[in-house]
């Protein structure tokens, strides 16, 4: 939710800024703008409604001033349409000196809009962010220090926050402050960069800090410094960013999903890099933070939202019958709010992609005030939820930029294997050589990923062919349940079609009056090896359907002549252990969702209405 980037040094600002805030564009794009000092020391501000490139064409036609400091961002709107006015930067003071951005919600704006309005000031947007513009501006009026005025704003916002600010008669320096909301340092030589995560800077360093929660960045080209919100200076350590910038470049791919859904076999197999030993042995070294504790985990509660929770969903079967310790995956803002009950036994593990969903954050701080064990499953490192949980297992799937997931999809239920495999070892409901069976099998997926990535061009054509459909509704059961949910999801969010996951099992409990002649319907078909004879039940429901005038596309296990009894539009993917099955099965519902969005005229990375992060509740 908003892209935030700041830049002290001697490269031109305007590229740098642009450059930054492309990368950041996942994160908002309904407005961008810029402000920068020029060579003559006036601070010069543009900003317009719609993507990026409105802005990027405005400068180009009317280019801003040669200059060494500026400030940008690309906004999700939370308050205020996605106008001109409401884009940020926003001016504060009689003579706009002040340029202000802002990611998060200033939840008090509405008070301190009436003190400021009593005062006499004039507001140009309907924004919450503005009251920090104007009471800055009117503090360091007062003092002519800005770092104390501020300090003292900052101390009376409530809600999430991350502001960039700099002034016109403070040329060098750009200050930043951080509540609930994500904000990286990256360090470079003579130069020194803001921004929301890592990507805004990477093609500049790969040296970076994480700022800490209520911290304020001071930031010149030569130094950085931090401190509190009391003034007390503070250090981190530096880290450095694992991945580089054609990572999060598009690679003569049409699009960020279509390179990310290829990027599957990598993220796959980086994530089990390391983890899984020849003999199929796990040991995950990163859970040792934990210690003893692990031992008496007698209930995991999964946190996660949207496609985060639909693989904690998939890795709840996994971990009950690996390591036979009961869990429940709940949607983290429904968790937080509902009174749970948790003991110094629980463990919770918050799954996310970003590391910086607000819903994921409170749910995981109301866990450890609450006595629970949290571990984190994140891909984004340094993240807030990777830093605050007791522990973290990282997915290494790469930067994920298309707003829409897929190898971080695929790279959780892979963490989450590992995490269940890890667990039974240390529990006896399996021998080792049973689990490490499984390990081994878990060490193929890339490879079968790839396979299933030869295959698609069926599922390509049929996706085209539904482009007019107005309901999609997708079945599974077991473990195909969470990927009915998720190729759903996939479908509503990238081609903007009314879709419904259900539980195939459940079918007949009501759903099964939606289907009309020509209704399609996708089925997820478990392997034909099936030991519980699911696969004789989900051949069942699809003759169920069938009889009532449906279309079936069934994704099935290769070989599996029962289906293609039924339906001759099968997706076959290789045969795999049953519960390793979802990180092939979703492949083809990605790309089903993807070609049809892209067969509308749709834009697949960056659908209406969301953003990648979620960093407001
Ligand atoms: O960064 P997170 O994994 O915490 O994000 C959670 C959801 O917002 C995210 O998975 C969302 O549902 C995606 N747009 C789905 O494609």
């Amino acid at each position: 939710m908003c892209g935030i980037v700041g830049y002290v040094g001697p490269k031109s600002t305007v590229e740098v800024l642009l450059g930054g805030l492309k990368r950041l564009e996942y994160r908002g794009y309904d407005s961008a703008g810029v402000s920068v000092i020029n060579g003559s020391g006036t601070l010069e501000t543009r900003k317009r409604s719609g993507k990026l490139s409105v802005l990027v064409d405005d400068i180009e036609q009317n280019p801003l001033g040669v200059a060494h400091i500026g400030i940008g961002h690309t906004r999700w709107a939370t308050h205020g349409a996605p106008t001109d006015g409401n884009a940020h930067p926003h001016l504060g003071g009689a003579h706009k000196k002040l340029s202000l951005i802002h990611n998060g919600i200033i939840e008090n704006f509405a008070e301190l809009k009436s003190e400021l309005l009593e005062a006499g000031v004039t507001f140009t947007s309907e924004t919450d962010t503005e009251v920090a513009a104007h009471l800055i501006a009117a503090e360091y009026d007062k003092t002519g220090d800005l770092i104390s005025a501020f300090r003292r704003v900052v101390l009376r916002l409530h809600g999430a926050f991350t502001i960039l600010v700099m002034h016109e008669d403070e040329p060098d320096v750009v200050l930043a402050a951080r509540r609930n909301s994500p904000l990286v340092v990256g360090l470079g030589v003579g130069e020194n960069f803001l921004g929301s995560d890592v990507a805004a800077f990477v093609e500049h360093t790969k040296r970076a800090i994480s700022v800490g929660q209520d911290e304020i960045v001071i930031l010149r080209s030569d130094r950085v410094e931090l401190e509190d919100f009391a003034g007390n200076k503070v250090t981190h350590p530096e880290f450095q960013v694992d991945w580089d910038a054609s990572a999060a470049s598009k690679g003569g791919w049409s699009s960020f999903m279509a390179k990310e859904i290829a990027d599957q076999p990598q993220a796959v197999g980086d994530t089990l890099m390391g983890r899984v030993a020849s003999d199929g042995t796990v040991h995950l070294q990163e859970l040792a933070p934990l210690g003893n504790a692990i031992h008496s985990i007698d209930r995991i509660i999964m946190v996660a939202c949207g496609t985060a929770a639909y693989a904690s969903e998939v890795g709840k079967y996994a971990i009950e019958a690996w390591a036979r310790i009961p869990v429940s995956v709940e949607l983290s803002h429904e968790f937080r709010y509902r009174d749970p009950i948790l003991t110094s036994n629980t463990l919770v593990v918050a799954v996310s992609q970003s590391g910086e969903t607000m819903d994921t954050l409170m749910a995981t701080r109301y866990a450890k005030e609450a006595g629970a064990m949290v571990l984190s499953i994140c891909n984004t490192q340094g993240a807030t939820l990777a830093r605050e949980a007791d522990a973290v297992l990282y997915t290494h799937a790469g930067p994920e930029v298309a707003v829409a997931s897929t190898k971080a999809f695929t790279a959780q239920i892979t963490s989450i294997y590992l995490l269940a495999l890890h667990l039974a070892n240390t529990r006896s409901a399996h021998s080792k050589s049973e689990l490490q069976e499984i390990g081994r099998e878990l060490l193929k997926l890339p490879a079968q990923i790839s396979e299933v990535l030869a295959g698609l061009d069926p599922i390509r054509e049929l996706a085209r062919s539904y482009k007019d459909a107005k309901t999609v509704l997708f079945l599974g059961r077991n473990v195909g349940f969470p990927i009915a949910l998720e190729g759903a999801l996939k479908l509503k969010e990238l081609a903007y079609i009314h879709s419904e996951g259900f539980a195939a099992g459940e079918l007949k409990h009501g759903p099964i009056a939606l289907i009309e002649e020509g209704q399609p319907v996708i089925v997820i078909v478990p392997s034909v090896n099936d030991p519980d004879s699911l696969h004789a039940k989900v051949v069942s429901n699809i003759q169920e359907v069938l009889a009532r005038g449906a279309k079936v596309i069934a994704i099935a296990e290769e070989g599996d002549k029962a289906v293609a009894q039924v339906t001759d539009q099968v997706c076959y993917v290789p045969a795999v252990h049953r519960m390793l099955a979802p990180i092939l099965t979703v492949i083809p519902l990605q790309v089903f969702a993807m070609e049809l969005s892209a067969a509308k005229g749709l834009d697949v990375d960056q659908p209406r209405n969301l953003a990648k992060s979620v960093t407001v509740e």
